[in-house]
């Protein structure tokens, strides 16, 4: 059985979230390892439209057990409208198939109001981030004072911490962003309130993961926001707080990288930007527009409209080499349907050179001019296209040369939105 981790290949928000979901019926465990509430999937749940944060979309498949990983901060408020919201539905009626790490690290009150705070003083040069808590909670872990879920079901050790912590918060919350403090009180009494949900919930996962494993049982990782996100490889300091990459995987769930088989990233037949950063095929023009409109471009977790622009095939390589993917699923390819020309970057001009690589500093990506090769657009309708044969020829021509250009096969191709507008050329569980 093949255990598999599927990325974001630019910089989130690729449509993970239908690929997941057509790979989920292979695995037998689907598996968060990094990030918090800043991602989001939009899934209808009975009649009612539900967007997950934290809890992979796997949890509305029965028999499909949820782990979220060591490497996942957690907003405990937010997991738990998430549960209420399932369970009102008639999911998760058997617990034990969601799994909490008890190492994870909490999003706290003040991780929350330092996140916003901080962004407001950062006027310009701000991130545009969330507002989640994300960032101010990894700097608390990588700073050796985070408060792990095991912390939070200990009340002893959960007093304690907070305690120690507090005066510093407070001093950055007031002397610092001109915000308001928080007593111990409040933040006892509101999280204590959680504690015992989550208990119920929280186990070693990377040894559930290990007993999975040595049974046999198939792990899908599934990647939140995209590979230019990543805090160490994405375009710094205009990413998230996380190891969004393949690398990931591992050191967010205890699974060692000799267990992980295939890499599968995931790319838009263009490309999209949320927040603040460098992105050079950012289309500021009607085109551009017309590609938010088509694509519905609007962020599922903050509802801003997304920066869209052209496939970059520089970006897709960088990807293909600092994951290693084994594949590339090409999403939303429908979107371009109607534009009389689809453009690619083939390379950057900067200085007087050209560019095929993307650079490291942020300085000089900003001052990149986009290269392009320019393809006859179609007009058809392709959601009912079933293979690659049934494509219009300009299309398929687009996605042999953005394959060629991106340097690691194809095996999706997504047409449309619902689960059946897909064209599966490979599938890495049958490796
Ligand atoms: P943070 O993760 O809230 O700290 O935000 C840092 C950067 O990552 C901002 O540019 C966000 O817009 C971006 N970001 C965070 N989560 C997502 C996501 O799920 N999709 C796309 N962008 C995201």
């Amino acid at each position: 059985m093949a255990n598999v981790v599927v990325i974001g290949a630019q910089w989130g928000d690729e449509g993970k979230g239908k690929v997941v979901d057509i790979y989920t019926e292979f695995a037998d465990n689907v598996v968060r390892y990094q990030g918090g509430n800043n991602a989001g999937h939009t899934l209808v749940v009975g009649d009612e439209k539900v967007i997950l944060h934290l809890i992979p979309s796997g949890i509305l498949h029965e028999g499909k057990r949820c782990i979220i990983g060591n490497g996942v901060v957690l907003d405990p408020e937010v997991f738990i409208m998430e549960i209420t919201k399932l369970k009102a539905n008639g999911y998760l009626k058997d617990d034990s198939m969601l799994r909490l790490s008890e190492s994870l690290h909490i999003i706290m009150p003040y991780h929350k109001r330092i996140d916003i705070a901080r962004e407001a003083k950062s006027g310009a040069k701000k991130i545009g981030t969330t507002g989640r808590g994300i960032g101010p909670a990894y700097e608390d872990k990588i700073g050796r004072r985070g408060i792990r879920l095991m912390d939070l079901l200990d009340e002893k050790s959960f007093s304690r911490k907070v305690k120690e912590i507090l005066d510093e918060k407070n001093l950055i919350l007031t002397q610092f962003l001109n915000d308001k403090p928080f007593t111990f009180e409040e933040i006892y009494e509101e999280y204590m309130g959680y504690a015992e949900t989550l208990r119920k919930y929280a186990a070693d996962t990377s040894l559930l993961l290990h007993k999975e494993i040595r049974a046999g049982k198939s792990l899908l990782f599934e990647g939140a926001q995209g590979t230019l996100l990543d805090v160490d490889h994405g375009s710094y300091p205009y990413v998230t707080s996380s190891s969004t990459c393949s690398g990931g995987a591992c050191t967010g769930s205890g699974v060692s990288p000799r267990e992980i088989h295939e890499v599968i990233g995931i790319a838009k037949a263009y490309a999209t930007r949320v927040g603040s950063g460098p992105f050079p095929t950012e289309l500021e023009d009607e085109t551009g527009e017309a590609l938010r409109q088509a694509g519905r471009e609007f962020g599922s977790t903050t509802g801003r409209p997304r920066r869209c622009g052209w496939y970059d095939a520089l970006v897709a390589r960088y990807a293909v080499r600092v994951n290693g993917l084994s594949g590339i699923a090409i999403t939303k390819l429908d979107v371009l349907s109607g534009l009389e020309t689809v453009k690619v970057c083939t390379g950057y001009s900067y200085n007087g050179q050209v560019l095929d690589e993307v650079p490291a500093s942020l300085e000089v990506i900003e001052q990149c001019r986009p290269i392009y090769q320019e393809f006859p657009g179609w007009t058809e309708d392709i959601t009912g296209a079933k293979s690659l044969a049934e494509l219009p020829e300009n299309a398929q021509n687009y996605i042999k040369r953005i394959e060629e250009l991106s340097g690691a096969p194809v095996v999706l191709v997504s047409v449309g939105p619902r689960r059946s507008e897909t064209i599966v050329l490979r599938n890495p569980f049958e490796a």
